[in-house]
């Protein structure tokens, strides 16, 4: 297998579906095409995220060593910002990532 900038984890499972997944695929892999990036971002469906309710949700690792980011309630008009922010240029599209809570005891 060759190296990949970053890997996208996309969920494809029934609650992200029916809220839209397929359509977000589909724009993600348009515009990774479009950023020329399609060959350096790994994009894979899962099953389930486990955040259902929130879907259609995405984490992306990398680039730049980037640790997983979430993306909740993706919609097809957020996949450019996503693409072009985080996978382009490198930092997480921060407004539109989900916020995380401190750990208990941390
Ligand atoms: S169905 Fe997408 S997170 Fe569970």
């Amino acid at each position: 297998m060759r190296p990949y900038d970053a890997h996208v984890l996309l969920c494809r499972g029934g609650d992200c579906r029916k809220r839209g997944s397929k359509e977000v695929r589909k724009a993600l892999k348009a515009e990774l095409r479009a950023a020329g990036l399609n060959r350096d971002v790994r994009v894979d469906s899962v099953d389930c995220l486990g955040f259902c309710k929130h879907g259609p949700n995405a984490v992306v690792y990398g680039p730049n060593g980037h640790g997983g980011t979430w993306y909740l309630n993706l919609d097809e008009d957020k996949i450019a910002e996503v693409v072009n922010t985080h996978l382009k240029g490198g930092r997480p599209a921060e407004h539109l990532a989900a916020d995380y809570r401190p750990r208990k005891g941390a």
